[in-house]
């Protein structure tokens, strides 16, 4: 042991002045250079994860066939353009929003699986008259309803919501559970958590966000099976792996 210790000793007084100096001045530059590099994978890493992911379409918008807004439809209120000016109608009176309601056009949402998007004969129904002949959405849809020309077509929405195949989604049970159970409704608009029962169209905030005010449907809610099954195991509703998958 003496004589293991007397030989680093020996070794110690050998290793010339400059390499001393070298060996730390090398350790705290190598730890520099890793902790940029971590600091780099750590920037990398957190970008990536939260960028939206483009399995379900999350945070995608894409160019609809006809620019339908729903902020003039389901919205309520005085509406006012990009730069805050009042919106006026063909007549040139300021444009209140319709207020419809979410389940006059996705009719089925209540009832079945699918919510239902409205066929174009719904719209021309109002659109036969109403709206200027200056807007390009109006023209597209008077044409796909054969009120201009006489090729009607039916309109190809694209689905900004989309689940994968292998899962299973029904709206009816959860607009049902959520207009009985208020408290549980997410993204809620004032008042909605603390009533004793709200109808159909104040739940679709949960999984939507606030349609009514989006000139463009976006997707606000990832819904990956995580926010799925802790939805489940909070109000008591099934989470076993056959609830969700076919
Ligand atoms: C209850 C009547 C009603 C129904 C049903 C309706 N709309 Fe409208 N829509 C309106 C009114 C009112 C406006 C505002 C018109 C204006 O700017 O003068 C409007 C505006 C629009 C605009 C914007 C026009 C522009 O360029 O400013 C588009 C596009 C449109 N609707 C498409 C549709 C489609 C597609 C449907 C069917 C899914 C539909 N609407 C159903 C009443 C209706
Ligand atoms: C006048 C009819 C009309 C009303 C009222 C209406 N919608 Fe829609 N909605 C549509 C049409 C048409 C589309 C398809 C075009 C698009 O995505 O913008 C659509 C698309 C959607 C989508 C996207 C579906 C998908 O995955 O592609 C959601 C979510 C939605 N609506 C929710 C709502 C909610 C919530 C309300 C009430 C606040 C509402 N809508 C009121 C006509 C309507
Ligand atoms: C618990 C979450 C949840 C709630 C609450 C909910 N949705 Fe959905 N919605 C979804 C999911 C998930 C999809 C995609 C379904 C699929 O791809 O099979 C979807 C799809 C849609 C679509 C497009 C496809 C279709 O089903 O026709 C429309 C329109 C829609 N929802 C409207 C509504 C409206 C209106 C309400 C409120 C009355 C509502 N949703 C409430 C989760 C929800
Ligand atoms: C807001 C909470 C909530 C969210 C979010 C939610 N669910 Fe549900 N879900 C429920 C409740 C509560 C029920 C049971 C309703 C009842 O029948 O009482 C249910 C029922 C179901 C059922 C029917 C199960 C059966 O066999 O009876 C399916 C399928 C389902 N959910 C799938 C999904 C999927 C897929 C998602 C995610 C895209 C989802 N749910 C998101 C609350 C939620
Ligand atoms: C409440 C509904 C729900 C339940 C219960 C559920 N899942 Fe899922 N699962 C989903 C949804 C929604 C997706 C698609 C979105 C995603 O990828 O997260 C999914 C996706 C998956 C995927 C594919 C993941 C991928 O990266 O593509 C697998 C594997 C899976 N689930 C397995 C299971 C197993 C195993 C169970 C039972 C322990 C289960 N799930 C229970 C809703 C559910």
């Amino acid at each position: 042991m003496a004589s293991l210790i007397s030989f680093i000793r020996e070794r110690n007084k050998t290793t010339p002045t400059w390499l001393k100096i070298l060996i730390p001045v090398l350790a705290v530059g190598g730890l520099g250079v890793i902790a940029v590099l971590a600091a780099v994978v750590a920037f990398v890493v957190t970008g990536w994860l939260g960028q939206p992911v483009p399995v379900l379409g999350f945070d995608q918008t894409f160019t609809q066939p006809i620019d339908f807004p729903h902020t003039v439809h389901a919205g309520t209120g005085q509406l006012t353009d990009a730069s805050g000016g009042l919106r006026t109608n063909q007549a040139g009176e300021p444009l209140e929003a319709l207020g419809l309601d979410c389940t006059f056009c996705h009719r089925t949402v209540t009832t079945q699986a699918n919510a239902g998007v409205p066929p174009v004969a719904q719209c021309s129904f109002c659109h036969q008259a109403i709206g200027p002949d200056s807007s390009e959405g109006l023209t597209q849809l008077r044409t796909n309803a054969g009120i201009i020309g006489d090729n009607p077509s039916p309109i190809n929405w694209r689905r900004v919501y989309r689940m994968p195949d292998h899962v299973r989604f029904v709206h009816e049970p959860h607009i049902r559970y959520l207009t009985a159970n208020p408290s549980a409704v997410g993204n809620a608009a004032d008042g909605v958590n603390s009533a004793a029962s709200v109808k159909p169209a104040l739940t679709c905030s949960t999984c939507h966000g606030d349609v009514a005010a989006m000139a463009q449907v976006e997707q606000v809610e990832s819904l990956k099976m995580g926010q799925c099954v802790d939805c489940h195991r909070d109000n008591g509703a099934p989470t076993d792996c056959a609830a969700c998958h076919q």
